[in-house]
């Protein structure tokens, strides 16, 4: 049976004592939610990862995570936070190549592939992200995007690397837009998703592999979209800055 996340997405959002506050609520909130084979992942700016790996102690169904991770293990990178750091203060999620870094940082696929790499080899979950946006899927060409965002970003990965991984599917015109994909739309995607996987690693790999949905996923719509049969969760931004939001999607699980 192949893990259920629910992982909520800060972004640069809330100054630290604010973090603190908002997290209190969720882990007091969602402590008794997560059931089975589920987990509710927070992924913060790196400010607040130790305070929240200390706050989540003793609730093994409530992990952490950071936003982004450097390609090195260490050096010279002023401004950079590597794997090692991240993992040293004991959060276990890394979100990578969400599209925000892929459009304002120019984040391509080679490089992403370096950092499942790093991220990988300093004992941290990548949380990899694709997605296409609106002009690809208009012009039908959504599909070869999101096989080459696999093929060139993590296919490289031999079985016992790859099954590590989270996948979420993000198409970036609904990220943050309001414009949800239909439950339909994300299940073709995560179906194809999937069937790449089979294709490269075999169907048990496949078939283990957790694929997330995000894009204004809310508590609204979260029922319909993690009843489909290819989606195991969600990657929900704006919806995790709101405890109840939040742990009202944890909960649809149950
Ligand atoms: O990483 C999740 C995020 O991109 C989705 O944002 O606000 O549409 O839920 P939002």
């Amino acid at each position: 049976m192949r893990k259920k996340i629910v992982a909520g997405n800060w972004k640069m959002n809330m100054d630290y004592n604010e973090g603190l506050s908002l997290f209190s609520e969720v882990v007091n909130m969602v402590k008794d939610e997560v059931t089975g084979d589920q987990t509710a992942v927070v992924c913060s700016p790196f400010i607040h990862l130790h305070s929240l790996v200390a706050l989540a102690k003793g609730y093994p169904k409530v992990a952490i995570g950071a936003q982004n991770a450097h390609q090195a293990e260490s050096g010279a990178y002023t401004g950079e936070t590597s794997a090692k750091m991240i993992n040293s203060v004991g959060a276990t999620y890394v979100i990578l190549g969400h599209s925000e870094r892929r459009q304002y940082f120019g984040e391509d696929n080679a490089l992403l592939a370096k950092k499942t790499d790093t991220v990988l080899a300093n004992g941290l979950k990548p949380i990899f992200c694709i997605g296409e946006t609106l002009d690809e899927r208009n012009g039908g060409t959504h599909f070869d995007v999101i096989k080459s965002q696999l093929s060139e970003g993590v296919f490289h990965l031999d079985e016992a690397h790859f099954s590590q991984l989270v996948i979420a599917y993000e198409p970036v015109w609904a990220i943050g837009t309001g414009v949800t994909a239909s439950s339909d739309q994300a299940q073709e995607i995560h179906a194809f998703i999937r069937a790449e996987i089979a294709a490269k690693y075999g169907q048990g790999v496949a078939d283990a592999t957790t694929i997330l949905y995000g894009g204004s996923c809310n508590p609204k719509n979260a029922a319909e979209l993690f009843a489909q049969a290819d989606i195991d969760g969600g990657l929900i931004g704006g919806a995790s800055l709101k405890s109840r939001d939040f742990v009202d999607i944890v909960k649809t699980f149950n």
